[in-house]
């Protein structure tokens, strides 16, 4: 470990090794991801300096020049974090002071490693939930074009997995649709909701300089700046929480529809085939066609969820920054990754897999018609509890056209007919960017 940049006299001399990196941590490897938005912020905060003439304009543009060639470097892998700086924010000050000597000294003038942290971790969040936004609708929209094509094919519906009513490819699909607009929708909320700056409130006490945070704030493209800087930091983790609890609808529904998956790949059910390339087969067994993309992406929600627990368990604190905090960055990146990784095969799957008519109507039974037979009889006059009591033994023919028709008979929206669809995309549509 070289170039503490709180080494002082009396302090820092003597670092065991030991000691400090259990204190870096995962730092080196997390920050890495950060580094981009540490990047984006430090420049920014280098024009805030420029603006109260804490730096000169030369000095401005030196620097504002290097963190360019920084972030570049860091890009295209030519330069990386390792373990000789503390953390990202350390090596972005050392990296600076090494190009420019006393220049970059000044880089950290009114700002802290707290604030700093703070600020990165918000332009990593907006980012994320902006990338999970979009991946959501992606999912929505491939989906609805689905309904669009092949919407009609009737399946059974299942309740306790038993066989309940007449269903639809088309019922399926934009149920899956309405889950992932829905939580396109929580991403852009909760990315409006922790849409603000807390760079310049330093340590979590604010600083006697006249720090520009308005400008430094609409700088960043922040739709506002955190005002009070003891919640800067006390908001730490908790927006965190957000993000992950946005994350964690987004994998719960993935979790629903790669089980349905799974189902439907079955032999017994046979809905669904998959295309060749997201099965494995067996090391022993010849015959083995593993549908194992759809079982690994059912595994990311238990991912996410020990991140959310992991994370809530580390906010027992006091106010105001504690290093403790340092631990909520592993479980938040870690599910992010995970996450958006499974979330991005999505589409391309659910574009891909071929519905197999036959088997599908193959599955819907005449007493499956019992409930829409009832309702009939209701309709007539005919208490529906009487009705229901005749309508099983009465239903015992089954053609296409009964099928469609009790398709087509749903209440509406919510049939996936026309309609539904229409509604689902208007809102589809509002949320993209
Ligand atoms: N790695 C630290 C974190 O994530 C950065 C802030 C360090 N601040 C400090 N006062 N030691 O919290």
């Amino acid at each position: 470990m070289k170039d503490l940049i709180w080494k002082k006299q009396g302090k820092g001399e003597s670092t065991d090794s030991a000691i400090m990196e259990f204190l870096a941590g995962e730092d080196v490897e997390l920050d890495q991801e950060l580094l981009v938005f540490d990047l984006q912020a430090s420049a920014a905060h280098v024009r805030g300096l420029q603006q109260i003439g804490i730096l000169s304009d030369e000095e401005s543009a030196c620097l504002l020049d290097s963190l360019l060639t920084i972030e570049r470097d860091i890009s295209s892998g030519a330069r990386c974090l390792d373990n000789r700086y503390e953390d990202g924010h350390s090596a972005i000050e050392s990296w600076l002071t090494e190009m420019h000597g006393e220049v970059g000294g000044k880089v950290h003038t009114g700002r802290s490693r707290n604030d700093q942290v703070a600020v990165a971790l918000r332009l990593y969040m907006k980012d994320r939930l902006g990338k999970l936004r979009g991946l959501c609708t992606k999912i929505a929209a491939v989906l609805l074009q689905r309904v669009a094509a092949e919407g009609d094919l009737p399946m059974a519906g299942y309740t306790h997995l038993q066989p309940a009513m007449p269903s639809s490819a088309g019922l399926w699909l934009a149920g899956h649709a309405e889950a992932f607009i829905d939580n396109a929708e929580l991403a852009l909320l909760t990315s409006q909701w922790l849409d603000a700056s807390p760079l310049g409130t330093a340590s979590g006490f604010g600083v006697n300089l006249d720090l520009p945070r308005e400008a430094v704030t609409r700088d960043l493209g922040f739709a506002r700046m955190l005002v009070n800087p003891q919640y800067a930091q006390n908001s730490r983790g908790k927006m965190e929480l957000q993000a992950l609890s946005v994350l964690s609808a987004c994998t719960l529904d993935l979790r629903r529809l790669a089980w349905d998956l799974s189902l439907f790949t079955t032999h017994e059910f046979g809905f669904v085939q998959l295309p060749e390339q997201y099965c494995t087969g067996s090391s022993i067994m010849p015959n083995k066609n593993n549908p194992d993309t759809i079982e690994l992406l059912r595994a990311v929600h238990g991912v996410v969820q020990g991140a959310q627990t992991e994370l809530a368990s580390v906010l027992s604190l006091p106010s105001g920054y504690q290093r403790d905090l340092q631990a909520t960055k592993p479980p938040l990146l870690r599910a992010f990754r995970k996450g958006l990784q499974a979330l991005a095969l999505l589409p391309d799957l659910l574009a891909n897999f071929a519905w197999q008519a036959d088997r599908m109507r193959a599955s819907v039974s005449a007493e499956m018609l019992a409930t829409d037979h009832a309702l009939d009889l209701a309709r007539d006059g005919i208490p529906f509890r009487d009705a229901y009591k005749t309508a099983a033994a009465e239903v015992t023919e089954l053609n296409d056209e009964l099928i469609a028709q009790s398709l087509a008979n749903r209440t509406s929206p919510g049939g996936c007919g026309r309609l539904e669809t229409e509604i689902l995309q208007a809102r589809l549509d509002s949320l993209k960017d």
